[in-house]
């Protein structure tokens, strides 16, 4: 395992839209290990495979309700609103409020393609909105009022 470097924004990779991931084999595990461990070292909340350059719909979400891979995920609906403070380890020493949905359902698979359906509300729904975004190349800076340093 490795902690690797985090894109920072201005990076157009960032930008970029993944793509689905079609091989649930070695590599990918490889890059879910590296990524979580590349989280835990930046004491983040979430991470997507693009933020350390690799365009796949993959995306981890570290988190009270416990650690989660999501993979080719896809938001089946959401519920409510949420509005507060969100950083980004691709956007360091900044901070800006955002509205997300207070309860997101999503559908996904596992790093050995398994299908799985998560029901997330607050800040777990709020990680899921956050990391979902940088998989179509969007980041919460571009939704984001009060934009501020930390
Ligand atoms: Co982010």
């Amino acid at each position: 395992m490795a902690v690797l470097n985090i894109l920072q924004t201005g990076d157009e990779t960032l930008r970029k839209v993944s793509e689905p991931v079609d091989s649930f084999d070695l590599n990918l595990a490889n890059l879910l290990n590296d990524m979580r461990e590349t989280l835990k070292d930046a004491k983040g909340a979430g991470l997507a495979a693009v933020q350390v350059g690799v365009l796949k719909r993959v995306f981890i979400v570290d988190v009270e309700d416990g650690y989660y891979e999501f993979i080719n995920p896809k938001i089946l609906g959401t519920s409510g609103s949420q509005y507060g403070a969100e950083g980004c380890l691709s956007v360091k020493g900044k901070w800006g409020d955002v509205k997300r949905p207070k309860k997101v359902t999503v559908l996904a698979k596992d790093r050995y393609g398994k299908e799985f359906k998560v029901v997330a509300k607050d800040f777990f729904a709020k990680a899921i909105c956050h990391e979902y975004d940088h998989l179509d190349g969007i980041l919460y800076t571009d939704k984001a009022d009060n934009l501020r340093d930390e």
